[in-house]
């Protein structure tokens, strides 16, 4: 085990590489830190000079690689140099769901961070330090392990399980102000050892007593558990939305009196249109899938169900829309306000959106699209990629409009589906005026007083309140 750390290396340079290792490197003025892909243009851009260009948007990124950038923290494709230097290898690929062979649709795919064992094997020349920070299945360590030992190399290898809790739209915050670290490794000496080397990094801005150590499965299994937990509040909310619907209660009122009991807490209450990102949804199938395999069917049910009621809460509220517009949204223009699965971040993957704007194709609208984050090409990319049907037919039907009052204008319809800040500053008075009566308004996220709205004529819909 080194005795010191001076040189990391994190491969993977997407949305927890990046900003995580900007912060080390901001923090640690000792160590060099490289990050490394193969993706040359997502490095090229990390390098780029103009920091509105970064790959990804996230607050107060751009101050942290201004002062980083350059002194201590590298971007760059030269992977094997980066590895062999390094006493410290993060691994932060990505884990996407399988979407072939068996666990298809459910297990985590393997095989970039399987790429990543062999390439660290093959090319170390001396003793390192394998962190694993992407999101894993518990024992993956051990098939890491194993990897590093087969290659032959007479390096030694410890591993160490350092899930990251960041959310997107406020990595830097929660970077900068963890909650806690979370760091596992062997229980021998030659683990304590590496897990205190890793401990030494994270203590140049966190507090001790925020630093946890567990074993490696503790570690990794805690990363599926709080991914769980949160998105089965979120899940848990939205199932008392509909219920609200069709009663009197109104689910904000009931979030705030639930939240204010201290067992429950206030936090993540928000009913919305569904939960995204590429997390939840991917972490829950994890769950389900290893509970399963070790024949824990109750276990594995009883998850699942956060993830059905997240899609039961996304087609309901596409179904509201049909319905409500006299149950036809054919040549219809519907005007879709965000496209990013939450606020503060331009990153898409499994937003609600998506899946709203597939189901109100079927249904043959014409959608005019507006999120002040997400690319045009990103928003085509995502409807393709679910193969409803073709790449023309999505351009022919899908319009992405930078002017979010263009996007409005002369709609039968607006649908609010990320809760950007800017939202609720628009001249709703205008929009009205420029669209069709009576003017829909579906409030996929709360977050526009509906009494403004429908004083002003709108006719709105707004999640878990009295119809
Ligand atoms: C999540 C975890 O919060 C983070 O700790 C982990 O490291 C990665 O996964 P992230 O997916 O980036 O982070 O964002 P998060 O804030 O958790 O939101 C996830 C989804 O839940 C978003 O679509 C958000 O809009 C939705 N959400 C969240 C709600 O609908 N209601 C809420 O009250 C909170
Ligand atoms: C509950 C609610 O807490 C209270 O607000 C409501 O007014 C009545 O119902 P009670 O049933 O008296 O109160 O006790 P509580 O402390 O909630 O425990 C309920 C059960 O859950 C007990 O069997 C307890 O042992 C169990 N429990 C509680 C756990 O198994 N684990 C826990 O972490 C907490
Ligand atoms: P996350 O949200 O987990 O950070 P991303 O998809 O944003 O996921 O980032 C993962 C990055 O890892 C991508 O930029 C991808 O190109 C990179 N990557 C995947 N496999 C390798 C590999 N074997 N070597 C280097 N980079 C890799």
């Amino acid at each position: 085990i080194p005795e010191k750390i001076t040189n990391i290396c994190c491969i993977g340079a997407g949305y927890v590489g990046g900003p995580t290792m900007s912060v080390i490197a901001q923090k640690c003025l000792g160590v060099k830190v490289t990050v490394v892909d193969l993706n040359q243009g997502r490095i090229d851009a990390w390098n780029n000079e103009d920091l509105d260009k970064l790959p990804i948007f996230e607050p107060g990124l751009k101050e942290v690689v201004e002062v980083a950038r350059g002194r201590n923290l590298f971007f760059t494709t030269d992977v094997d140099k980066a590895i062999d230097e390094a006493e410290m290898i993060f691994i932060s690929v990505n884990t996407p769901t399988k979407t072939y062979g068996v666990g298809k649709g459910m297990a985590a795919d393997l095989k970039y961070v399987e790429l990543c064992a062999r390439q660290i094997a093959k090319v170390s020349t001396s003793d390192k330090i394998v962190v694993e920070k992407s999101t894993l299945p518990v024992r993956t360590a051990e098939a890491i392990k194993t990897i590093l030992k087969a290659e032959g190399n007479k390096v030694k290898f410890q591993i160490l399980s350092n899930p990251e809790f960041l959310a997107e739209g406020t990595a830097i915050t929660d970077l900068h102000y963890a909650d806690r670290v979370l760091i596992g490794g062997d229980q021998d000496e030659e683990g304590q050892k590496a897990i205190q080397r890793l401990v030494d990094v994270y203590s140049h801005w966190v507090p001790k007593e925020k630093i946890l150590t567990t074993n490696v499965w503790s570690s990794e299994l805690s990363k599926l558990t709080a991914n769980a937990f949160l998105a089965q509040r979120v899940s848990s909310i939205n199932a008392i939305s509909a219920l609200c619907e069709e009663t009197e209660a109104d689910v904000d009122e009931i979030a705030k009196a639930i939240g204010a009991d201290s067992r429950i807490g206030s936090k993540f209450l928000k009913s919305s249109v569904g939960f995204g990102g590429s997390c939840f949804q991917k972490d829950i199938l994890n769950l389900v899938y290893i509970a399963r395999s070790y024949g824990l069917d109750e276990v594995a049910e009883y998850w699942e169900q956060v993830i059905m009621l997240n899609d039961y809460q996304k087609r309901r509220f596409a179904e509201k829309i049909v319905k409500t517009l006299f149950n036809t949204v054919s040549g219809k223009k519907i005007a879709i306000l965000g496209w990013a699965f939450k606020k503060d971040t331009n990153d898409t993957r499994e937003s609600a959106s998506i899946y709203v704007a597939d189901y109100l194709l079927n249904e043959q609208a014409e959608l005019y699209i507006y999120d002040p984050k997400v690319k045009e090409e990103q928003i085509y990319a995502d409807l393709d990629c679910l193969n409803t049907r073709s790449e023309e037919e999505n351009r022919e039907l899908v319009h992405v409009i930078k002017d979010p009052y263009q996007a409005m204008d002369d709609s039968h319809a607006v649908a609010i589906l990320t809760e950007w800040d800017e939202f609720k500053r628009y001249d709703w008075d205008k929009v009205y005026k420029s669209m069709k009566k009576p003017a829909f308004l579906f409030d996929g996220r709360n977050i526009i007083e509906s009494n403004a709205l429908v004083s002003i004529g709108f006719s709105t819909y707004n999640l878990g309140k009295a119809k």
